[in-house]
């Protein structure tokens, strides 16, 4: 039987919280270790463009990026694991694609589109203020990741799925005029992932500022936790489990026997201090040796680069015969061929 390609990028801004941890690396690990799959997963630090300009920050990301998922166990043996940039065929394929895809179609994704209601709502002149092409034709670039390496089930978060189905249509097209080349892309939406709170309780996410960095220093991390919200209830007085941000987080962490347990201190009352040193300790129990790892790897960014850089040529064995197939397929090369 053949195997089921996975494919997967991960945009380079940001720093790794734990909410991406349980919600998305962790998952996507495990995922990567089904022998009836192929996975490739990608630092997409072109899309980082798109929504960071500031050239330090897109570098830090991708060198915190890459060291985490390493230290949590990424095999890049098992999994081809590259930088987009490092693969230049990309670039190239989104050219070709762009030159299929309808306008109307980018006119219809989500991005673009609540940027444009946006302004319209600022009641600027131009509904296109502060539009870039790049996010415009963000979807193509994307599809190219996908089609070039013919990936079948793609894990996304559900904002994705759009563009998904964009890179379908896109692959489709360009099938229809020139003769079947790729595959037709599927989203999969990830439910073993888990959604975590952050400090303030709502969901733990850059855009509200309330995240846990997940290989925060070991003492900053416990403060951190402490922080985290609870409420008034003194101890002793049952907590209800099913309204706390820290039982939560800790359901994420836990075996099914600690999380029945806990769902009895919370009734016999529980000390909110008690519970955040319990949760403490279970998360650093999970994190401390992947963080000695990640220190290291954020010491040797050499190390990263080779690491990528073998990534890079693995892709690119796909790639570049694709790219040729594409080339000629649309009548571009040389003329004595
Ligand atoms: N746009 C995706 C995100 O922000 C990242 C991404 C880029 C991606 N290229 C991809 C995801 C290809 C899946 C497949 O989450």
């Amino acid at each position: 039987m053949s195997k089921t390609r996975v494919l997967t990028g991960i945009t380079t801004t940001g720093i790794p919280h734990l909410g991406n941890y349980a919600g998305a690396i962790r998952p996507a690990i495990e995922a990567s270790r089904d022998a009836n799959t192929e996975s490739f997963l990608f630092l997409a630090d072109y899309h980082a463009l798109i929504k960071c300009q500031e050239p330090e920050r897109v570098r830090e990301s991708v060198r915190a990026i890459a060291a985490t998922w390493l230290a949590c166990g990424l095999d890049p043996e098992r999994v081809t694991f590259y930088r987009q940039t490092d693969v230049p065929e990309v670039t190239e394929l989104t050219w070709v694609l762009t030159t299929v895809t309808a306008k109307g179609l980018m006119n219809r994704a989500h991005a673009y589109k609540a940027s444009v209601q946006g302004n319209l709502d600022d009641n600027n002149a131009d509904p296109d203020r502060g539009i870039t092409m790049g996010l415009f034709s963000y979807p193509i670039l994307m599809a190219a990741d996908i089609l070039m390496f013919n990936g079948e089930k793609i894990p996304v978060g559900k904002d994705q799925t759009q563009h998904i189905e964009m890179a379908r249509d896109i692959a489709q097209r360009f099938n229809y005029l020139y003769g079947d080349t790729f595959a037709l892309p599927e989203a999969v939406i990830e439910e073993s992932g888990m959604i975590l709170p952050g400090l303030d309780g709502r969901k733990m996410s850059k855009s509200y500022n309330n995240t846990i960095p997940l290989f925060e220093a070991e003492k900053k991390f416990r403060k951190l936790i402490n922080k985290i919200k609870t409420n008034l209830l003194e101890p002793g007085e049952a907590k209800d489990p099913n309204d706390s941000a820290l039982f939560d987080i800790y359901s994420a962490f836990a075996s099914h026997q600690q999380i029945a347990d806990m769902r009895t201190q919370y009734a016999n009352g529980i000390a909110w201090g008690e519970m955040k040193k319990v949760l403490f300790e279970l998360l650093n129990e999970e994190l401390k040796d992947k963080r000695e790892t990640y220190n290291l790897l954020m010491d040797d960014p050499a190390q990263l680069d080779e690491i990528l850089a073998r990534g890079a040529e693995k892709a690119r064995d796909y790639s570049a015969p694709l790219m040729a197939d594409v080339r000629k397929k649309v009548g571009i090369g040389p003329i004595a061929d």
